[in-house]
């Protein structure tokens, strides 16, 4: 057969491409050229890994761990993280709920394939990290978007999930704090939200991604609510590793056998190197470092939000997590993705339009990562003045 007759699935055709990475893309070819950017598109910490799990790596590679793991990763992972529940949150999480995926991506495609049927409706916040979305739609399911904007501090609430929701709804997924707004769902709302959820039979998922990167107090794990609940989370984000491609995720004790046996399917294990190297991430000095960076991003938020205020930029008074500021351009303009374009080519600011993360007000928003050091932001405050006629 002519290879013109070949086709990738209809799946694919619902399935959108990450516009952050258009903005990388191009961000580079700049730098190329020799001209400065400042970046702030990208969703990743600036900081490289802690030097107490580089070591650990370093230690492993010298051991000769490089082989496969079991599917759902090594004991002595499994227990740090089931200890962790139980420290920070109060929960018991018996080590075989919990599996090791490559990064949060892999647990979000082991959970879409574990949880959702074709046909089915998942209901999820719009805006909302945009993979999710797509995980969704190569299930042959619908995401069932539930816009959410300033006013309900970009969570889905109660309210609009029962509005949102019809026949096909079979669970929900949400994201606390958020990608790309930053905001957190309250313990009450979270609550509301599991206990609806649990008598109408839908099955709750939450993205607890950007846990440790929060600058508020009480910042519940949804499973001090309820241990029904499935959970995704990484080390990625608080624990700087992006590149070691590890996360996890935990699943109520009836789904532990077919998580198992997806996992595996779908990768056979995560990384063993890389698991390795995160033991360490559980020692008083991995965690002085990671705590020293929290503190870093909550001075670049509170610098920013003021900088950005002032600037004539709408934003939440409530970002709260994550590294990321979702704000508002009307002032400006009511094209995000014209917006950036201008701020990338014209100005070296590189920065993600509203677009990339859902439909609802997509066009008057932009995502803004402060994943870049002060002077990188006061140079960025600086050019966004400039631009915006404000000097
Ligand atoms: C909310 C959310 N979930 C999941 C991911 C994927 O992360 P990982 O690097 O762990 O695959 C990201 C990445 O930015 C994210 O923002």
């Amino acid at each position: 057969m002519s290879q013109q007759f070949l086709k990738p699935s209809s799946l694919l055709s619902k399935v959108s491409p990450f516009r952050v990475m258009t903005v990388m893309k191009r961000a580079d070819e700049l730098e190329q050229q020799g001209r400065k950017i400042v970046h702030m598109e990208v969703g990743e910490p600036d900081f490289s890994t802690a030097q107490p799990i580089i070591d650990a790596g370093k230690a492993a590679l010298d051991k000769g761990l490089t082989q496969y793991t079991s599917a759902p990763g090594i004991t002595a992972l499994r227990d740090c993280l089931s200890k962790q529940y139980k420290e920070k949150y109060g929960v018991d999480v018996d080590r075989e709920r919990i599996l090791i995926t490559p990064g949060a991506s892999g647990g979000l495609t082991l959970l879409a394939n574990l949880l959702v049927n074709p046909g089915d409706g998942i209901l999820i916040g719009d805006p909302a990290y945009p993979c999710v979305r797509n995980f969704i739609q190569l299930m042959a399911a619908e995401p069932q978007l539930v816009p959410v904007g300033l006013e309900e501090n970009f969570q889905p609430n109660l309210e609009l999930l029962k509005q949102h929701r019809n026949s096909a709804s079979k669970g929900i997924w949400l994201a606390s704090p958020n990608n790309p707004t930053g905001t957190i769902l309250e313990r009450s709302e979270l609550e509301s939200i599991c206990n609806w959820a649990k008598s109408n039979g839908l099955h709750v998922l939450v993205d607890e991604i950007y846990h440790g990167l929060h600058y508020v107090d009480d910042l519940p794990c949804a499973l001090e609510i309820d241990q029904t609940c499935f959970i995704v989370n990484s080390f990625s984000k608080y624990y700087g590793m992006t590149g070691w491609r590890l996360g996890w995720i935990v699943v109520p004790e009836q789904f532990i056998e077919q998580a198992n046996i997806l996992a595996q399917n779908l990768y056979i294990s995560a990384s063993s190197i890389a698991q390795y190297a995160a033991l360490a991430a559980f020692t008083e000095e991995a965690s002085k470092i990671f705590e020293e960076r929290r503190d870093s991003f909550r001075q670049r938020r509170d610098y920013l939000m003021e900088a950005l205020s002032e600037l004539g930029f709408g934003l939440s008074r409530n970002i709260e997590g994550a590294f990321y500021i979702y704000a508002d351009i009307s002032n400006f303009s009511d094209d995000s993705e014209e917006f950036c374009h201008d701020m990338l080519e014209n100005h070296g600011l590189a920065i993600t339009p509203g677009t990339d993360f859902g439909d609802f007000e997509a066009k008057k928003h932009v995502r803004i990562a402060f994943t870049t050091d002060m002077e990188n932001l006061h140079l960025a405050v600086s050019r966004l003045r400039s631009a915006l006629g404000k000097s």
